[in-house]
């Protein structure tokens, strides 16, 4: 299993290197998709890792929204779909490492600007990391107003990364 995405990383680092003219210096300050991060792990790893715990998350999120929208909503679903989302949310502040932009030449949706601005994106994740838990303790409480009004502020927090941090995708 691992030979092989080496090599496609390596393939991207030649690309990447004939994209700019052969220009080596540029190879060498830049983080490549190969290389390791001081946390442990190659750069390619800790972004596929995190795009798993996003899909994921927003697997869960989809679900609590489904379910909000259903006639009778299945409270087990959405109490486990919400600790799923607060569970995620305690880390998504140690997914962006430094050197996990696209400069990597891995495929991420991730900007610059998270690195550029961290203090706005540390907000950003504070903003999220409070919101989470709220909706949590909606779930639990088995009011669906209140998970409604919890799930929309929670959806609010991940809006209000994507869109400044994330990439438009449409
Ligand atoms: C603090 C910033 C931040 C918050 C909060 C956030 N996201 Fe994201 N999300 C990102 C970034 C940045 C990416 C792109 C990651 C990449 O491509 O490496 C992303 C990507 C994703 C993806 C695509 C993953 C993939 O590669 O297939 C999904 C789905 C997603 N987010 C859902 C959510 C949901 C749902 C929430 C809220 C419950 C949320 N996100 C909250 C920053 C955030």
């Amino acid at each position: 299993m691992i030979a092989p995405w080496k090599t496609f990383s390596a393939g991207l680092a030649f690309l990447a290197l004939a994209a700019c003219g052969g220009d080596t210096e540029q190879a060498a300050t830049d983080y490549r998709g190969d290389e390791a991060l001081p946390g442990g792990g190659t750069v390619k790893e800790a972004i596929e890792a995190r795009q798993s715990s996003l899909k994921e998350m927003g697997k869960a999120f989809k679900t609590i929204s489904d379910q909000l929208k259903a006639g009778a909503p299945d409270l087990d679903a959405i109490k486990t779909s919400a600790a799923t989302v607060a569970e995620k949310s305690a880390h998504i502040g140690t997914w962006f490492p430094e050197g996990t932009s696209a400069a990597s030449g891995v495929e991420t949706e991730a900007l610059d600007t998270i690195w550029e601005k961290p203090d706005e994106f540390d907000a950003a994740v504070t903003r999220f990391e409070g919101a989470a838990p709220q909706l949590v303790a909606a779930a639990d409480s088995g009011d669906v107003e209140a998970i409604g009004a919890a799930f929309k502020e929670t959806g609010g927090a991940c809006k209000n990364c994507h869109d400044t941090f994330r990439e438009d995708d449409d």
